[in-house]
């Protein structure tokens, strides 16, 4: 009798073994759609890391849809959608610009007299002297007097050369941390560390760049949160030198892309590799819900991780399923 239930137990386990959990259903795919649907559709409790690159509202074609209210409340929603889906213990990666810039029509425009562009001599105080000597005179015959052109004669009289945005509004430059922090808390996510990735610089800001002082873009942060549950800390998943030289350190520097005719914004394979390897164990569930071009899944796949990408532009879907097939074979 006890031999026939052992058997029995036996026969349900292999049996058990076989049937597909719900969560099979959700690993090693690219789901099409909106992430914040397809996060609601997904079982609790099974994601080990998440990493992510959002849209960062700069304007680009898959974001060009978006007012900055839109945009706000979709990261807003995505953050909050993963206290359910992560395992205890797991972290939320977010890699994003930390300075948005944007065009904003209710702020005032930021104004720059550019000496050192300045390609006439003529300066404000002989445009002011002729105005006195020639009080009748134009536009055109003040410009004719001087020997300069029109345009001098008005931005020496109004005493600036606006720049900023697209010449109508403002360009408004805004810490995004914050808000970031701010949303996973009240989601129950807490900020665990900040890492720096220094790349390129990008010189198309070189612009906006010439004529402030800005600084060209070249980081990115990456804030690592965490869901209250025990973190198993393996000083193995990196080897001795790896530790010394990207493992413990804040910054990482990490070249660009340097090709963008696949995806506009895609980020480097390494930058993914370091964080699937430093949080992470062969077997364990990474997603990306933004995944773009697929990097994440496909180094998460090179690495036998197992992977969930989701991608609201089933082009970039078909993208990433296609190279996580063809990389990781
Ligand atoms: C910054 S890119 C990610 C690039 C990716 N890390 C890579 O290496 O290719 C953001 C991606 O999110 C997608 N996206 C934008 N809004 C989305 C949404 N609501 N749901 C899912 N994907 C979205 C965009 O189409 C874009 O491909």
């Amino acid at each position: 009798m006890s031999l026939q239930l052992s058997m029995l137990n036996r026969i349900a386990d292999m049996v058990l073994a076989y049937v597909p959990s719900v969560s099979d259903d959700w690993l090693n795919k690219i789901h099409v759609g909106d992430s914040r649907a397809v996060l609601k559709s997904m079982p609790d409790n099974i994601v080990d890391l998440s990493f992510w690159s959002p849209p960062y509202f700069v304007g680009k074609e898959y974001e060009a849809h978006l007012t900055f209210q839109d945009w706000q409340n979709l990261i807003c929603d995505v953050i909050k959608e993963h206290t359910r889906v992560m395992k205890e213990g797991a972290f939320m990666v977010i890699n994003i610009a930390d300075i948005l810039c944007f065009v904003d029509p209710n702020m005032p425009r930021y104004m720059a007299n550019n000496v050192s562009n300045k390609k006439s001599p003529v300066t404000r105080e002989d445009v002011l002297k002729a105005k006195i000597k020639h009080p009748k005179a134009s536009r055109h015959e003040l410009a004719s007097i001087l020997g300069c052109s029109e345009q001098t004669i008005q931005r020496r009289s109004e005493h600036n050369n606006v720049r900023g945005g697209k010449g109508t509004a403002g360009t408004r430059v805004l810490l995004v941390g914050g808000m970031l922090q701010d949303w996973a808390k009240e989601a129950g996510l807490y900020l665990y560390d900040h890492r720096i990735w220094h790349k390129d610089p990008c010189w198309a800001n070189s612009r906006w760049h010439s004529n402030s002082y800005r600084a060209v873009d070249e980081f990115e942060h990456l804030y690592i949160f965490w869901k209250p549950g025990i973190v198993d800390v393996d000083r193995e998943r990196l080897g001795r030198a790896e530790w010394a030289e990207w493992g413990s350190r804040g910054v990482w520097n990490i070249r660009s892309v340097q090709r963008n005719n696949r995806h506009e914004c895609e980020f480097p394979e390494m930058l993914a590799d370091r964080v699937i390897r430093l949080l992470t164990d062969k077997g364990d569930v990474v997603l990306d819900p933004f995944v773009g071009s697929g990097t994440t899944t496909a180094v998460a796949r090179k690495l036998k991780r197992k992977y969930i990408g989701i991608e609201r532009l089933k082009k970039y879907a078909q993208l990433a399923e296609a190279r996580t097939n063809v990389e990781a074979d």
